[in-house]
């Protein structure tokens, strides 16, 4: 509350604003101790605590970095975000919205309850059941080609090749029973294109590809700018794809907290149970969040705290 709020109307401050309200954000929240390590995929356990990065790129390819920015950590459901809008070019807008969904289920995004309250829809994207769902709406023919077009999607978002961190996807594949369950239910309703094993395994390797923060912030810089990649100056998805990503991500980027989200913060956003958040500014760039203790809900609380900080410094809130 004590942020004096930019008045800017255009694009965001210069470097060096930017610069100090990243120093500001982390300075401040660096030795908050609340929230749990994620742990029910077990190496999340082994993750520091203290680590926390900051990053935030703009549309002309500009980077600032902070903190633990650089350190990898697996992408988790923040994925899901980039998968749709792979799953979004691919497919258009009718066929998405007919067979996934864009409506929050107000329950965790490991919910099985919410599938059978909706007549076994996956609901929307965000949430696991909706985002195995949407891995299957990828191109290819078997799951080693829809792998593919997740890896080679998710890099050209990132503007780097990225690779899995094996030991996370080891430690998942051996403790995901429920995902499978949920791939199965889905399966029962007819709502799961392909094999749901095999499409769980995809979609679990997807989760473990190994990023930064300021991958992230590149990414969202992407769907930012309307699906071009500002550093590489490539188009990742189309402009329809990138926007209706955004709206998604508004409505349930986080859960059943995507209201209060969208009250405090207001910016589409998505986080992942390893602690990192993407939160995107239409038009001007993206913020990139790393740090490993969670609330409840499963996002990153130093995370969280920056965005609201940054959002209000910055003047990005988009209402
Ligand atoms: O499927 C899962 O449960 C994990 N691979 C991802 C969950 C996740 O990141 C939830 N987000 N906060």
């Amino acid at each position: 509350q004590d942020v004096a709020q930019e008045t800017s109307t255009g694009g965001l401050p210069g470097d060096a604003r930017i610069d100090a309200l990243l120093a500001a954000a982390h300075e401040r929240y660096r030795d908050h101790d609340e929230g749990v390590v994620a742990d029910y995929i077990p190496i999340l356990s082994t993750a520091n605590p203290a680590w926390f990065g900051l990053s935030l790129t703009e549309l002309n390819g500009s980077m600032h970095s902070l903190g633990d920015s650089e350190i990898e950590f697996s992408i988790q459901s923040i994925s899901k975000a980039f998968v749709f809008a792979l799953a979004c070019d691919a497919r258009g807008h009718r066929d998405v919205h007919d067979r996934i969904g864009v409506n929050n289920t107000g329950l965790p995004f490991n919910s099985v309850v919410a599938i059978e309250l909706n007549d076994g829809s996956p609901m929307n994207p965000m949430v696991n059941a909706g985002a195995i769902a949407t891995t299957a709406l990828l191109p290819g023919e078997t799951a080693a080609e829809i792998w593919e077009s997740v890896l080679t999607g998710l890099s050209r978002f990132a503007g780097r090749q990225l690779d899995v961190d094996e030991e996370v996807y080891r430690s998942e594949s051996a403790t995901n029973q429920r995902n499978r369950a949920i791939a199965r239910l889905l399966e029962s309703y007819d709502r799961l294109e392909g094999d749901p094993l095999e499409i769980v395994d995809v979609y679990t390797r997807q989760c473990a590809v190994s990023v930064t923060a300021s991958d992230l912030a590149v990414m969202g810089a992407t769907l930012a700018s309307g699906g071009v990649n500002p550093v590489t100056g490539l188009r990742v998805v189309s402009a329809e794809a990138a926007r209706d990503t955004l709206t998604v991500l508004a409505s349930c980027g986080m859960y059943e907290r995507s209201g209060e989200w969208l009250f405090e913060i207001g910016l589409p956003a998505k986080s992942g149970v390893s602690g990192g958040i993407v939160a995107i500014v239409p038009g001007k760039g993206a913020l990139g969040a790393f740090s490993p203790p969670l609330d409840t809900a499963g996002t990153s609380i130093r995370g969280q705290r920056s965005c609201a900080y940054l959002s209000r410094a910055l003047g990005l809130n988009l209402f």
